[in-house]
């Protein structure tokens, strides 16, 4: 080559080299571009860093790998690369406590996962673990990027393992705010939270059209797989929020409940004891007719500190409730049977619920209370052949390995073998307390009577009347609380209005409590 065919190049200088940073800043910021945002938009949906910044506080957040571009070549794929690469990853603050988030952008390439989109995500979960913050993924995207083949299955891959080893490590939180198909599911579904939009989002294994070739079923993406076909009756998510506003702010109120990591406690919000903390309303609570409904949220708001209620899973299993509270400031987490609906049995997807939930503030240190109105396990073929066994022992088998302060209250009815799965004494409770209104027995008092008097009722020249008395006597023998308290089975009986002050004063007797499990790998769990 001559001399003069030599290229040239014109080196910039400094200013210049802060001209291209700015400007690539700015193209990084427009995502896969303004139509595109438009497009977003009109679906009713904020872009990835809308939504970051509303999660975040104020000017906290720092982007990680915004230059990030996919290494691929095939379909074209060469002559079109975006800035970041489909997904904005950081960390930042949220209500002063560190948080690492990514938020995946459908306005490139339908915000789908490519390896460098994977990379940029197990980034930050590397860095969440070192660090010991949650991780919040904000998931909107159309699944693999079906241009990388195994590149992009493999990335998935990555994600997966990491939430598992994250979990019960740092608090794992998924929003879904758009699509999310295929095994791309899988990921949320291992973290601990997943809030989903309504009308805007939705999540399954296989889409409507594969359901339609393979079942012949004809369903809508939204029936199969939306916000309330999930919080109904699949249970898959958490939380189905109205709006995308709404989902941040959950997540953002979520939070507050839960320490950053498993070796840390939640928050402990100001609260000054205000004089003996009775709630005389609790006392008239409970119905005189033991077979009449009321609200269990109606207990839980009697005793825990004012609007600090979250409830969790709402609309699914509504037969048990569970969700986060504060009492004098602190975090703990309830589970109670609800009597107003299916009169609060114990039935496959309560347990499971309540299990799950058990699982979570065990793992994180967050105090348990349980409140007991619980005619027993729902009988059934239904029940029996889809494994109530296997499901109801989750819930008996996560009460019985948690290890943190954990307080019952029998508020009513505790029969057979749900007293004991409901955080009783005997697998390790550390306080029960019962209100003087508690029937603690084997069953209720008319099947009782029904199976150990059966000849004596049958002989009788008048059954019905028998019935009666020996229902009267079995009644009074043991629908009551004493018979446990004789035992020390129940600690205290005691005032459904001093509820709260007993349990301020309990919840801080425990606050040091340390119980270890005997070494092992792990248990096996029920699955
Ligand atoms: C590459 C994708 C993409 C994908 C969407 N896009 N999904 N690009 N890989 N998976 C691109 C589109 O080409 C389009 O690009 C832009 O994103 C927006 O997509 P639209 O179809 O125009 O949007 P919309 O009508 O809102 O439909 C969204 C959608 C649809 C429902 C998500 O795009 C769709 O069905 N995508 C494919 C979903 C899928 O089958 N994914 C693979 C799942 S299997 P332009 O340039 O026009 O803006 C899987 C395996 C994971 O994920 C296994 C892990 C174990």
């Amino acid at each position: 080559m001559s001399q003069q065919d030599k290229p040239t190049y014109t080196l910039p200088g400094n200013k210049e080299k802060i001209e291209l940073l700015k400007a690539k800043n700015a193209e990084a910021l427009h995502g896969g571009g303004i139509p595109r945002i438009a497009a977003q938009h009109k679906k009713g949906k904020l872009t990835a860093r809308e939504r970051v910044d509303l999660l975040m506080d104020e000017g906290s957040f720092q982007e990680i790998d915004k230059f990030v571009m996919h290494r691929s070549k095939d379909f074209g794929l060469d002559k079109e690369h975006y800035l970041g690469d489909g997904v904005i990853t950081g960390y930042g603050e949220v209500n002063g406590r560190l948080v690492y988030v990514f938020s995946q952008d459908f306005t490139v390439f339908g915000g789908s996962l490519s390896e460098t989109h994977a990379e940029k995500i197990c980034k930050i979960m590397d860095m969440a673990m070192k660090n010991g913050a949650p991780v919040i993924g904000l998931n909107d995207s159309g699944g693999a990027r079906i241009q990388e083949g195994v590149n992009s299955l493999g990335g998935y891959a990555d994600i997966f393992y990491r939430n598992t080893r994250a979990s019960g490590v740092v608090p794992q939180i998924s929003a879904v705010m758009g699509p999310c198909a295929g095994g791309a599911v899988y990921s949320p579904a291992i973290t601990d939270f997943i809030l989903m939009v309504e009308d805007t989002s939705y999540m399954f294994v296989t889409g409507p059209n594969v359901v339609k070739t393979v079942t012949q079923e004809n369903v809508t993406a939204e029936e199969l797989g939306g916000a309330s076909a999930h919080s109904t009756k699949s249970g898959v998510t958490h939380f189905a929020c109205a709006n995308e506003l709404e989902c941040i702010l959950h997540i953002k109120k979520l939070l507050s409940y839960m320490p950053q990591n498993c070796e840390d406690i939640a928050p402990v919000y100001p609260y000054e004891i205000q004089g003996d903390e009775s709630r005389p309303v609790l006392d008239t609570l409970i119905p005189e007719n033991p077979n009449h409904p009321y609200d269990i949220r109606d207990a839980v708001r009697g005793i825990v500190d004012e609007d600090s209620f979250l409830e969790v899973h709402e609309n699914y299993a509504d037969n048990i409730v569970v969700g986060f509270a504060r009492i004098a400031g602190r975090s703990i987490g309830i589970v109670g049977n609800q009597p107003q609906s299916m009169a609060g049995v114990l039935d496959i997807h309560a347990s499971v619920k309540a299990a799950r939930f058990v699982r979570f503030c065990d793992s994180f240190n967050v105090p348990l209370l349980v409140l007991v109105d619980v005619p027993g396990f729902l009988p059934g073929t239904d029940q029996e052949w889809n494994g109530i066994i296997t499901n109801g022992a989750k819930l008996l088998y996560a009460f019985s390995e948690a290890t943190v302060p954990r307080i019952t209250v029998i508020t009513r009815k505790a029969y057979g073998g749900a007293y004991d799965v409901m955080n009783s004494k005997h697998i390790g409770a550390d306080l029960n307390f019962a209100w003087p209104t508690a029937e603690i027995a084997v069953m209720g008092a008319k099947g009782a009577s029904e199976i150990i008097f059966k000849k004596e009722i049958s002989e009788a020249t008048d059954p019905e009347a028998k019935l009666q008395e020996k229902v009267d006597e079995y009644t009074s023998k043991f629908a009551n609380p004493y018979r446990a308290a004789h035992r020390g089975f129940i600690d205290e009986v005691i005032f459904p209005s001093e509820t709260r002050q007993k349990l301020i004063k309990a919840f801080k007797m425990l606050e040091n409590k340390v119980d270890k499990l005997p070494r092992k790998k792990h248990g096996n769990i029920p699955l």
